[in-house]
C-alpha cells in the first residue's frame, strides 16, 4: 500500500529530511584525503544524535553504521573502516535519519580533493539524472514517468543503469512501496498523488551495468572496476508538482 501523508505527517517529514541536508552540510568539509570512512561515520553519528534525529542505517537488518560510504567502484552500502580517502577519490554518502519516527533519506557522491574529468563528467550526469526524473514528478503521472526520463537522460550520456537496485517510498518506514526504478516505461506503475512521498536514486556508471555483492554482504562494487555515482532526494508530491525534503544547503 502507498501511504499518503497527512499535514502533520509531513511537516515531520521535512525536519526529517532538513537534518538530513543539515548533516551533508556538516560533513562536507571533512571529506578530505586522510580521514577514514569511519571517522565520517563517527562525526555523523554524533551529529545526527546531538540534533534530536535517529542513525536509521545503524542496526538495519544488521548495518553497523549510521552512514553507507561508498568510494570510487563502490556503488552503494558501503561500510565505514579503516579506508583512507585519497586525494582523486569520489565518495557517496548516504543516509537515513529518523525524526519523531518519521524517515529523511538522501545520497551525495563528493570529490576527494582534484578528481579528473570522467568522475567529474559521472558527477555532474548523475545529479542531473535525478533532476531529469524529478521533473516527472506531479499529480497524474506515474512512477515510470520518473523511471523512463532517468533511463532516457542516462543512455543519452552513455551512463550505466545499476538495475537491481532502485528507489522507495519512504514515511515510518525506510522503504515503503512504491518501488521507483531507474528505468522503465512511460505510463506505467502507480499513479502520484498529493501526500505521497518517494526517493528518487540514480545509481549511474562510468561503464557496464554488472555489480557484486562483496562477501561483507552490505557492499555493491561495478563488475568492472569503473566508478559509481548516486544522487538521492526525499520528495513528497504536492498539489501542483513536487517538494525536495532534502534540500541541498552544501553548495
Ligand atoms: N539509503 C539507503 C537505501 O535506501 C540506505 C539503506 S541501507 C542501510 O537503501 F542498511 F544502511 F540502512
Ligand atoms: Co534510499
Amino acid at each position: 500500500m502507498i501511504t499518503i501523508k497527512s499535514e502533520e505527517e509531513i511537516e515531520l517529514m521535512r525536519k526529517a529530511g532538513m537534518l538530513v541536508s543539515l548533516m551533508h552540510k556538516y560533513i562536507k568539509p571533512f571529506i578530505k584525503e586522510g580521514i577514514t570512512t569511519k571517522e565520517l561515520d563517527k562525526l555523523c553519528e554524533d551529529f545526527i544524535i546531538e540534533n534530536g534525529g535517529v542513525p536509521t542505517c545503524k542496526g538495519y537488518e544488521g548495518f553497523p553504521c549510521a552512514l553507507c560510504t561508498s568510494v570510487n567502484n563502490q556503488v552503494v552500502h558501503g561500510i565505514p573502516g579503516k579506508t583512507k580517502l585519497k586525494n582523486g577519490d569520489i565518495i557517496t554518502i548516504d543516509v537515513v535519519i529518523g525524526y519523531k519516527g518519521y524517515q529523511g533519506d538522501a545520497a551525495w557522491t563528493y570529490a576527494v580533493g582534484e578528481i579528473d574529468e570522467d568522475k567529474k563528467y559521472l558527477m555532474e550526469h548523475t545529479e542531473k539524472a535525478l533532476y531529469e526524473g524529478l521533473k516527472m514528478v506531479k499529480p497524474g503521472n506515474r512512477v515510470g514517468d520518473i523511471s523512463n526520463a532517468i533511463e532516457k537522460y542516462a543512455k543519452k550520456h552513455n551512463l550505466g543503469i545499476v538495475r537491481e537496485l532502485c528507489g522507495h517510498g519512504i514515511g515510518t518506514e525506510m522503504h515503503e512501496e512504491p518501488d521507483v526504478p531507474n528505468f522503465g516505461s512511460k505510463n506505467s506503475g502507480p499513479r502520484l498523488k498529493p501526500g505521497m512521498v518517494i526517493c528518487i536514486e540514480p545509481m549511474l556508471t562510468f561503464g557496464g551495468e554488472k555489480v557484486y555483492l562483496l562477501s561483507d554482504g552490505w557492499t555493491v562494487i561495478t563488475a568492472d572496476g569503473l566508478d559509481a555515482a548516486h544522487y538521492e532526494h526525499t520528495v513528497l508530491v504536492t498539489d501542483t508538482g513536487y517538494e525536495i525534503l532534502t534540500p541541498r544547503l552544501d553548495d
